[in-house]
Formats: C-alpha cells, structure tokens, sequence
C-alpha cells in the first residue's frame, strides 16, 4: 500500500488567501492528501503569501529562507508558492532554488495540477473537522483600479467576476456542507459584474437571499467609487443580508487621494456614509487608513484625524505606509520619517479605541443576536450582523446556532455576553 502523502499550508493575508487556503486543502483532500500541522512530516509544503506591504513580505522571505533547510535535509519534499509574492512577469528562479513552483493567486486549478503531477493522487480523505459555520466565495479576481501605492493590480491584475451561476452553485455546496453565512469576496466587490455587463453585487444578494438555509450574507471589500445607491437600498432591505461595510477611505484629504489615485474625494466619501446610514439604519462601518503617505504634511494627517472623529466608524484599520516596488508611489520620496509614521498611526489608534469603545459600551445590556462559529479559549465566539465580536459561556453545543445573547462587558475589540434564550 502506498503510504498516505501529507501537505502543509501556510498563509497569510487578506480573505481573498484564506479562501484561496481553504479551497486548496479542499482540493488537496480530495487528491488523497492529508494535512499536516508538522512541516517535517509534509511531502508537499505551501506558501500562500501577501505582501501588501514590506512587512508581509519579510515574512513570506524568512519563511523561504528557512525552507532552504527543509529541502536540503529532504530533497524529496515539494515546495510550492503562491500568492501576491509572485510575480505573474516571472519569478527568477535562481534567488529561490528551494521552490518547486509558483503559482499566480488563486490558481487553485494550477496547483493541484502541479500536486497530481508530484505526488499522485490517493483516496479521497474525509474531512477532519466539521464542516464551517462560516464560509466565503471569491466573486471577483484582481481589480481595475490603479491606487498608486498599492502592488496588488499588479499581482493579481485586471478585475475577472465570476459568472453568477457559478457562485451561486458555489455557495449551495456550501451550504449544503452546512455553512450558515457566507462572505462574498472581491478587491472591489461592489464593481462586481462591471467586466461581464449583465450582472451586479445587488442582483446576486437577491438571488443569495433565495436561498434555503443561508440565514446570513457578508460582502467585502467596497470601493467607494462603486457603492450604488441600488446596492444600498438592497442592502437596507433584504434581512438576510448583514448591514455591514467595508469602505476603504484611505485619508482625509482630498490632495492626499488625489495622489494616491483613489478616484473619490472626501466629501463623496462623507455623502456615501451618510446614503449608507440612511438606507441601511443600524448599519456598521468599517474602513482602512493609510498614514505617512509620500509628502503627507501634518495638516494633512489631522484632516484623517478628524474624519475619523466626526464618522465615528465601527472599526478602523490603520497601516503606516509602505512602498511597493513597481508601484508609481514607490518613485516618490518616501519622505515621512518612520517616527512620524509611527506617532500618526498610534493617534489614529488611540482615537479609534475610544470610539469603538463608546459604540460598544452603548449595547450594554442589550440583546443581539449572534451566530456561533466556534469555540475559542473555552468561550463560543460569534459575531453580530454588524460583525461585532460576542464571546459567551454556555455547557452546550452552540456551533452553527442563532442566539439572542445579553451583552454584560464591552471592550473596544470585543463583547462579552450571556445567552436569554
Ligand atoms: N502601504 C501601506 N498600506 C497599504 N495598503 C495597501 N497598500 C499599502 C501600502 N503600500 C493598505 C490599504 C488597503 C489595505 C488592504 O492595505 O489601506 O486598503
Ligand atoms: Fe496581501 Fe493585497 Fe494580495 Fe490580499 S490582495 S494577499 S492583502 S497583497
């Protein structure tokens, strides 16, 4: 008998690359392999990277540079990389002669083609786990917009929707495995459809919201220049879609997104938060800041300062600014020094924590209803419509459940809660 082939997966990034993640141990399973969490025991070891910013990318670097061990204790092993790391010009494969294969991201096809090739395909494994509460579908590949510090149109290149069917028969399949909410995925998901002409974000949440035993939709990430007003009112009026956003304003300041190409203004951005909060009411809103742009001037960061203080967001990802080779940014210079940076991004923290600490502290002793995903650190763990994190205790099995639960601790990150029913 053929011994039982084994594969390790390691990723980090956006959703877009658990989902990549997700969908390629699926496949791997059904190949016949099994998954590892020990990386000496793997036959077939896989990076799934990001690099966003330099940061990711070190880590993504240290990760192959201690792979060049593994492959000269066991040459044997294949290692395969793929991900917004690779480069879809081409990788120069002497600065990484550990790797077996690159692979664009997404191209699940690709790299279980590449694992049928090196490692034959066995009986197909169960899956270990009970299946997820929550899932997400890719509706989109790579994006059509040209924000000037950002590499990912680079990596992933122009925006590819999927053909609604193919979602849909997708998230049945999902569904059917048990999942209860599913997070539709894209760069720009509400410019979904724009390369295909006769289809929109707002028709396929109607035809989602068909669907029997889906009882919640997510979508992510939105560009403000796509958020139609029919997407909205859709949102505002189908219950089982989560009134929840995230729109990337990136900076306050219109010079500062003129720059950054952004293709929106402030106060469009501010007119759009207002249409959300009225079309969808109780609606949550959540965005991503860039500080320390190239000539971001102090003047310029406090006007960031202050939208985030007047929008009161429901939470805020703050990151400092990072150059991009390749990028058109990347050609100015990066003349914001590293403590500034720092000192900007660390104002924004400060600032958010207490909002999102006061927007959390008024659902004290309110009731709101969650679903369970899971049971982490001896709590069940779900979330609110509005993606607000509830830990509870309870003795029972809650996985996958509905539940009205009492909010008794509000902390800015999360809240903490018991069950009424
Ligand atoms: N430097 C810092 N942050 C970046 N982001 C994208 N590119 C960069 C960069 N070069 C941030 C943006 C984006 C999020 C996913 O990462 O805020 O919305
Ligand atoms: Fe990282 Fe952006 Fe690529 Fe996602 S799309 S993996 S965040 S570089």
């Amino acid at each position: 008998m053929r011994a039982m082939k084994r594969y390790y997966l390691w990723t980090i990034g956006c959703q877009m690359n658990d989902a990549d993640a997700a969908s390629a141990g699926t496949g791997l399973m059904e190949l016949g392999l099994r998954p590892t969490a020990d990386i000496r025991q793997a036959d077939l070891v896989i990076l799934i990277t990001c690099v966003v910013r330099q940061s990711a990318e070190d880590k993504v670097l240290g990760r192959l540079s201690s792979l060049h061990g593994l492959k000269r204790e066991r040459p044997g092993v294949r290692i395969a990389v793929m991900g917004c790391f690779v480069d879809p010009q081409g990788m120069s494969p002497d600065r990484f002669p550990q790797v077996d294969a690159f692979f664009k991201p997404s191209d699940i096809a690709g790299l279980l083609q590449f694992a049928r090739e090196q490692l034959g395909s066995g009986e197909p494994a169960a899956p270990p786990e009970p299946p997820a509460v929550c899932a997400s579908v890719p509706i989109s590949y790579g994006c059509d917009h040209h924000c000037t510090y950002c590499i990912v149109r680079l990596r992933r290149g122009g925006q590819q929707s999927r053909p609604p069917a193919d979602i849909l028969a997708e998230a049945g399949r999902l569904v059917q495995d048990g999942a209860r909410e599913i997070t539709l995925l894209g760069q720009n998901v509400d410019a979904y459809g724009q390369d295909l002409g006769n289809a929109d974000l707002a028709g396929l949440l109607v035809a989602l919201h068909e669907m029997d035993g889906l009882w919640r939709i997510r979508f992510l990430t939105s560009h403000p220049a796509h958020m139609s007003p029919e997407l909205i009112r859709t949102v505002g009026r189908l219950p089982r879609v989560c009134p929840h956003f995230e729109l990337p304003v990136q900076s306050g300041d219109d010079d500062i997104l003129r720059r950054m190409g952004r293709g929106h203004t402030v106060d469009h951005y501010r007119r759009l938060v207002a249409a959300i909060r009225e079309g969808a009411p109780g609606c949550s809103i959540a965005t991503d800041i860039i500080v320390g742009f190239p000539g971001e001037s102090e003047a310029q960061f406090q006007a960031t300062y202050d939208l985030i203080a007047r929008t009161r967001f429901d939470s805020v990802h703050i990151a400092k600014y990072s150059p991009r080779p390749g990028t058109p940014a990347a050609r100015l210079p990066d003349d914001v020094s590293p403590a500034d940076k720092e000192r900007r991004r660390l104002l924004l923290e400060e600032l958010q924590t207490r909002i999102a600490g006061e927007i959390h502290a008024a659902l004290l002793g309110r009731t709101v209803e969650i679903l369970v995903e899971e049971r982490r650190r001896g709590r069940w763990k779900g979330r609110t419509v509005t993606n607000k994190l509830v830990f509870f205790d309870d003795p029972a099995d809650r996985c996958g459940q509905l539940l009205p639960v009492r909010i008794t601790w509000a902390g800015s990150w999360s809240l903490r809660g018991e069950c009424v029913e």
